[in-house]
């Protein structure tokens, strides 16, 4: 029998655009042999829809347009099983579920859904779900967060500041302790979120306070670090969880200036074209131009990184690299890459609909595990509820 697999794709996050490419590239190279797709979107509203049209990028020039002809609906858990219902009710008997989903594959990027929140949300209806648990993806969201657990185990990390939006009036105190700290160049960037958004590098006090500006009107912290010199950024994506994680072929990607843009990343290395083909468009080099001993220590930290961050499913893990020195420093862990890295795990015989494959199962067998847990147990506390009046267990927690 086949698996009934949900798709979530958009969401309340800058990155949205990009997780409909992402989306539609896995829906259509998901085996339609051992899988029922049914994709679901989420706007930026929030509120879900599916419907046949989502499998077809071109639905999406007009998002009024396709929504008119799709379903809005819901997931609901009845009998530990959870289902995806229509909305709107049928006039007579019970309303009918669209399906009984057996997994979902989240493929959404950003605040609001990739950082646990969806994990979270997914959890809550014991349905088994690809990808990183709820405290992984949380912890890989906050690039202050990140560095931390990573620096205390021992994986180079660059040094950084942070500031709240409180400390920010005016900007004096924190242009003078990055200046005490670091000097210039610096660069500064909102803690959670991704594709570029809100960065920028600072060579002068009056450039920080630019660059502040800019990233604090995307998020509450903003961290300010020190730019990598002779900049060579190196990503490589790990597959697996904590029994087995293997490391993929590692990329180059180039940037047009010296920040790797959202144009860069997303509009076919910075020219806006039609047609975009998300990550699998960026300007890269596969494999990196690095050296083995150096591509070697790379895919051990990215190993090392996903297992210590307790990471599952298939995650791009980034690395800065110094050309010059060779040093190199974990940047930041994407735990769902865009185009989920397919691109990197084609050079080493993994082709995408295995890699999908093996997602899945990863997600089947998280779950099971977690069945096996035991999360209630027999007691006849509420039993006997009325003898305690209405202090409960008050001081003997
Ligand atoms: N410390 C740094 N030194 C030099 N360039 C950097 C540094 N940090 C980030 N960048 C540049 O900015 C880009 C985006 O930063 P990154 O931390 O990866 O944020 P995002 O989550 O938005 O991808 C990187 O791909 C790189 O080109
Ligand atoms: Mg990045």
């Amino acid at each position: 029998m086949k698996a009934n697999v949900a798709v979530l794709l958009g969401g309340r996050s800058v990155e949205h655009e990009i997780s409909v490419i992402s989306a539609v590239q896995a829906i259509n190279c998901l085996d339609t042999e051992k899988y029922e797709i049914y994709p679901v979107y989420i706007a930026k509203d929030c509120s879900m829809y599916y419907g046949e049209c989502l499998r077809d990028i071109a639905s999406y020039r007009d998002i009024p347009a396709m929504l008119a002809k799709c379903e809005p609906v819901y997931f609901l858990s009845e009998g530990g099983k959870t289902y995806l219902y229509p909305h709107k009710r049928k006039f007579f008997g019970k309303p009918k579920p669209v399906a009984l989903i057996d997994v979902a594959l989240p493929v959404v990027h950003g605040t609001n859904v990739e950082d646990g929140t969806t994990q979270g949300f997914l959890r809550a209806y014991n349905l088994p779900f690809a990808g990183c648990d709820v405290l992984a993806s949380a912890v890989c969201m906050d690039k202050f967060a990140t560095k931390m657990l990573l620096r205390a185990a021992g994986i180079p990390v660059l040094d950084c500041l942070l500031f709240s939006q409180a400390e920010a009036k005016g900007f004096g105190t924190i242009i003078k302790s990055v200046e005490e700290k670091f000097g210039y160049p610096v660069i500064v960037k909102p803690v959670n979120l991704g594709s570029s958004v809100g960065i920028s590098r600072a060579k002068s006090g009056e450039e920080l306070e630019e660059a502040l500006s800019l990233a604090f009107t995307f998020a509450e912290r903003v961290l300010v670090e020190p730019a990598v010199q002779n900049l060579r950024e190196v990503n490589c994506a790990v597959l697996g969880d904590a029994d087995e994680a293997i490391p993929s072929e590692c990329e180059e990607p180039v940037a047009t200036d010296e920040i790797l843009s959202y144009a860069d990343k997303y509009l076919e290395g910075g020219q806006k074209s039609g047609g975009s083909k998300g990550m699998a468009s960026l300007k890269r080099k596969i494999p990196a131009e690095i050296s083995p001993e150096l591509k070697k220590n790379i895919q051990d930290a990215a190993v090392k990184a996903f297992k210590c961050l307790g990471c599952e499913g298939v995650v791009r893990i980034d690395f800065l690299t110094d050309r010059e020195t060779g040093e190199f420093w974990l940047n930041e862990l994407n735990t769902i890459p865009g185009s989920l890295a397919f691109y990197l795990w084609e050079p080493i015989g993994i082709k995408y609909p295995e890699l999908l494959d093996r997602l899945i199962s990863l997600a089947l067998k998280r779950h099971r595990k977690q069945s096996e847990i035991v999360y209630s147990f027999d007691t006849n506390i509420l039993a006997s509820a009325g003898a305690f009046g209405s202090k409960g267990s008050k001081g003997n927690r």
